[in-house]
């Protein structure tokens, strides 16, 4: 889609594990980031945060997930622990964003929130990605790479010209919308075939 291919990030992941660990490494940053901003300036990032996370773990769910189920040995078993994990996350993310950054409990649960994160992508990388990457072909690979990067689109960690006005209409409101949104994309981008 011509909207990723202004992104500069995107560039060269054709592989959905590479990219996969790319959105790892970025969710570290944005945490990063976070944490580093003063109160008065923790909204800009934070919603970025909210809007990575919800792309990535959407991405994973819609995407990655159900090939790992088939594809890997006790697939189910590893898919449903990341789903718990991922479940953990996202209520209190959602958690976060109604009570707001000024919100005096905000930096411990985002530290709580980076743990619970930083775990489970760490277990994703040794449970999932690595068998997955064994037991799936390059094109199978890349296949899934399309609809990951379609979600990615959707959400620049840094903002760009004009792409953050547009993202900015898409992915508002609270996480589980974000997520509704980011599920549609994902779906239209994979032909149904998710
Ligand atoms: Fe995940
Ligand atoms: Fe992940």
């Amino acid at each position: 889609m011509s909207q990723a291919q202004t992104i500069p990030e995107l560039m060269g992941e054709n592989d959905v594990i590479d990219l996969l660990l790319r959105q790892h490494a970025l969710i570290r940053d944005l945490f990063d980031e976070v944490e580093r901003a003063a109160e008065g300036e923790r909204d800009e990032p934070f919603r970025r945060l909210v809007r990575l996370l919800a792309v990535h773990e959407t991405a994973e769910e819609e995407v990655v997930h159900p090939y790992a189920r088939r594809k890997i040995d006790g697939g189910e078993e590893v898919v449903e622990d990341r789903l718990a994990e991922e479940n953990e996350a996202k209520r209190l993310l959602t958690r976060m964003e109604k009570a707001g950054t000024t919100d005096p409990a905000f930096p411990a649960n985002l530290t709580t929130l980076r743990e619970a994160v930083t775990a489970h992508a760490r277990a994703e990388e040794r449970y999932e990605f690595v068998r997955l990457r064994a037991e799936t072909t390059e094109a199978e690979r890349r296949a899934m790479a399309a609809g990951v990067k379609a979600a990615e689109a959707m959400a620049p960690t840094h903002p760009h010209p004009g792409v953050e006005s547009a993202v900015k209409n898409l992915l508002v409101g609270t996480p589980t919308a974000i997520m509704d949104r980011v599920r549609d994309v994902i779906r239209d981008a994979m032909g149904g075939k998710g």
